[in-house]
């Protein structure tokens, strides 16, 4: 069965009280939400108390990063096998503030990605273009660029777990939504792509999420988008009301 998928992208918000206490009102409001994957991305410090509280639940929990080494000296970062200990499960890698604000190559999320397969971490890999690439018409180039770099030598075991989130970078925090025309394309393009290196069945089972001010008030438009499998939700997600009811609509449009 297709996968659906609502994905919650904390970013730098939320001390461990303001995420448990999320974390557990949600726990009284999912009950009903059956077809959809709910993941929480908090960020590290919150992790493993939200893990407690969830792990009896169907809803994921994920990390906004990790570092590919194993262990060492390495200030800062954080590794795989840590993140599984907190209860992981995904890890949103390649996110455009990763990449444009902490200015991270495609060849360093790259070897993020393969460490998380590696680890049996599943990959929520951001792909998507900036306002100046879009109107300079560039926006096929960027994201066939950010593919080929993800997906370079990577076997069909493991493109099978990973998970997409097109995020056009002007789109991000800004109110500003990709049209579903939009957003549409760029899912299909990046199928073509996984068609042309895998095949039709794994690019059409891949589940492509749709990030960028997505909202309660949006979502039900942009989820009856072809190939939309559901949303990657920064701003709105910090909101129960808001993040369920958007798990909702995805819910409600599950057999599109
Ligand atoms: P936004 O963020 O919903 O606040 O635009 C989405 C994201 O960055 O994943």
């Amino acid at each position: 069965m297709k996968e659906a998928i609502v994905a919650a992208n904390w970013k730098m918000n939320k001390t461990v009280a303001e995420s448990t206490d999320f974390a557990q009102n949600l726990t009284k409001k999912i009950l009903k939400l059956t077809g959809v994957e709910l993941i929480l991305c908090p960020p590290f410090t919150s992790l493993f108390p939200v893990w407690e509280i969830l792990k009896n639940t169907a809803v994921g929990v994920g990390a906004q990063n990790m570092f590919f080494e194993e262990s060492g000296a390495f200030t800062g970062e954080i590794s795989a096998a840590m993140l599984l200990s907190a209860g992981c499960r995904y890890v949103i890698l390649g996110h455009s503030e990763r990449r444009h604000v902490f200015h991270e190559p495609d060849e360093l999320i790259k070897k993020k990605i393969d460490v998380a397969l590696q680890a049996n971490l599943r990959p929520i890999i951001c792909v998507g273009e900036k306002i100046e690439e879009r109107n300079a018409n560039q926006t096929a180039d960027v994201i066939r660029r950010q593919y080929e770099s993800t997906f370079a030598g990577m076997s069909m075991e493991d493109a099978r777990r990973c998970i997409i989130a097109y995020e056009p970078v002007w789109a991000i925090g800004t109110g500003l939504t990709a049209t579903p025309q939009q957003a549409a394309e760029a899912h299909a393009l990046i199928r073509d792509l996984l068609a042309d290196q895998y095949d039709r069945a794994l690019a059409d089972t891949m589940p492509i999420l749709y990030g960028g001010s997505v909202k309660p008030a949006n979502a039900q438009e942009l989820i009856t988008a072809k190939g939309i499998d559901g949303f990657l939700i920064g701003g709105a997600s910090l909101v129960e009301d808001k993040f369920v009811s958007i798990a909702e609509i995805v819910e409600k449009n599950l057999e599109k």
